[in-house]
């Protein structure tokens, strides 16, 4: 397993002012020959810059500057791009990059093998030395050079080294959890003691959570000494689970995405197999909580319901520019909703008249086909049916469940915990598929080896919510674990 970090992160911040660019490396990267020299040129070159300064010589200090970044790229820069010790493990500089993603006025760093380069804007009041110490004293056992390689950049400069190095997609990423990073956020989590104690975390275990939300479960793994490789596609999610675990920095790594690319954006952030992988599928009490995100009809609110918000299509989409077979299809299929067809056709009747833009009116628009029977309000099945369809949560749930084992080493468990019948569905089918051995059908002389045989069942049954967190946990109510580990 490759615990290599990140390579690089960009904020979205734009550059203003002066930018200092910050090259930054172990002792013990650089050969000692290389950095005597330097620092024998380097002392030269600054007593020169030093007289001419005094006498206020503006184009021979331009000069020297110059010189001074020649000097640092020949004797430091193009070492270090070549160096191949593979010293920067995620565990030892990953106090690094949480202590540069946390101060505001870094605008983008990039690690090398053994060095680390940040782009970075001056705070009022801090120099760039004491800026610098802050940064290395976050890592603990780790030894800096003490001179950094320090330039300054215009703003235009630091503009084109943060495109330089800059994934526009991560970026809109930080940017959108950076947004979010302020907005409350509580979710309890369902399941914890069993979930967690399926994959059987310890000191030295990698463990998957490709659903991060609030950080609860993976707190847990994180507890009992795992490292952990935490997905989620919603920025507050992840700016909510980085705030909790910050304790924990050193071994979690979060990575922004839609589980059904796990083996993808994993592999790219470096991991290649794990010791076990977590998904408990579904939304966050603060996405269905928060009017804003569009989920409930409780509350009024922009008709949305993507738990990413940078995901193409809303539920406003859906409902205002699809047909009408396809808008009771989904109602169907994925609410098992009984009325879908007098639904369907009332919203586009009434979408003929106005866009139909917030939750209370489509509540609105199926309370008045459907009246309320029972405790249940009419719009229940309606609404989780459009959030499945606005995340294509079945699809993603189908790639997770294809690509899960392939993530696993020998041994690893693959957990899952579904919240409705449509998801556990596809899971029990799934499981029971590679957990057996051989294949029977009606039409065969005998059985016939699987094969996709991988894995055994752990529990023969789901597990399901004690009555005491049902008790406390009332969202918890429909919950299922089941649990399989690869052969
Ligand atoms: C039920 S919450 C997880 C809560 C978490 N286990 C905890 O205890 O705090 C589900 C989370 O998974 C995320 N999620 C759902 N489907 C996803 C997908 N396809 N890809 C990535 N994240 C997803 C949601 O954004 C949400 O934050």
């Amino acid at each position: 397993m490759s615990t290599e970090t990140p390579q690089s992160g960009v904020f979205a911040r734009q550059p203003e002012g002066t930018c200092y660019r910050v090259l930054m490396w172990e002792a013990c990267a650089l050969s000692e020959a290389a950095l005597s020299a330097w620092a024998e040129q380097r002392a030269g070159i600054l007593a020169r810059m030093r007289d001419a300064g005094i006498k206020g010589s503006r184009g021979i200090l331009a000069k020297l500057t110059a010189e001074l970044q020649a000097l640092a790229a020949e004797h430091i820069e193009a070492p270090l791009a070549g160096a191949s010790r593979a010293g920067f493990s995620f565990a030892r500089v990953g106090a690094l990059v949480a202590c540069l993603r946390e101060d505001a006025n870094v605008l983008a760093y990039r690690l090398g093998n053994a060095h680390a380069e940040v782009l970075v804007q001056l705070a009022t009041g801090e120099g760039v030395d004491s800026m610098v110490s802050r940064w290395q004293g976050a890592t603990e056992g780790m030894e800096w050079c003490t001179a950094p390689v320090v330039q300054s950049l215009t703003p235009a400069e630091a503009t084109a080294w943060q495109q330089s190095i800059g994934n526009p997609a991560e970026a809109a990423e930080q940017e959108a959890e950076e947004a979010a990073a302020a907005q409350p956020f509580h979710h309890v989590t369902v399941l914890a003691a069993e979930a967690v104690a399926a994959l059987q975390p310890a000191e030295g275990k990698v463990l998957i959570d490709a659903t991060l939300g609030g950080g609860g479960h993976t707190e847990r793994m994180l507890q009992a000494g795992a490292e952990v490789w935490g997905i989620d596609q919603d920025p507050a999610a992840r700016a909510a689970a980085r705030k909790r675990l910050a304790p924990f920095a050193d071994r979690l790594h979060i990575v922004a995405g839609n589980f059904r690319n796990a083996a993808e954006l994993l592999r790219k952030a470096g991991l290649e197999q794990a010791d076990g992988l977590l998904a408990d599928i579904g939304i966050s009490s603060p996405q269905v909580d928060n009017a804003e995100r569009g989920f409930s009809f409780l509350s009024d609110g922009p008709l949305d319901m993507r738990m990413n918000p940078g995901a193409p299509r809303s539920a406003a989409d859906i409902i205002n520019t699809t047909a009408e077979s396809e808008i009771a299809d989904i109602l169907w299929q994925y609410g098992e909703e009984r009325a879908s067809r007098a639904i369907a056709r009332r919203i586009v009747q009434e979408r003929a008249k106005a866009p139909i833009t917030t939750t209370t009116q489509l509540a609105n628009i199926i309370a008045s086909v459907l009246p309320r029977k029972g405790k249940q309000h009419p719009a229940t099945r309606s609404f989780q049916a459009l959030r499945i369809a606005v995340n294509d949560e079945l699809g993603a749930l189908d790639e997770l469940l294809r690509s899960g084992l392939s993530l696993l080493k020998s041994g690893g468990r693959f957990a899952v915990i579904t919240f409705h019948s449509l998801e556990d569905r596809a899971v029990k089918r799934y499981f029971d598929h590679v957990t057996k051995a051989e294949i029977d059908r009606p039409e065969w002389p005998a059985p016939r080896p699987n094969p996709d045989y991988a894995a055994r069942a752990v529990y023969r049954k789901p597990l399901t919510p004690s009555a005491e967190e049902l008790a406390a946990n009332p969202r918890s109510r429909s919950a299922k674990l089941r649990v399989i580990e690869k052969l």
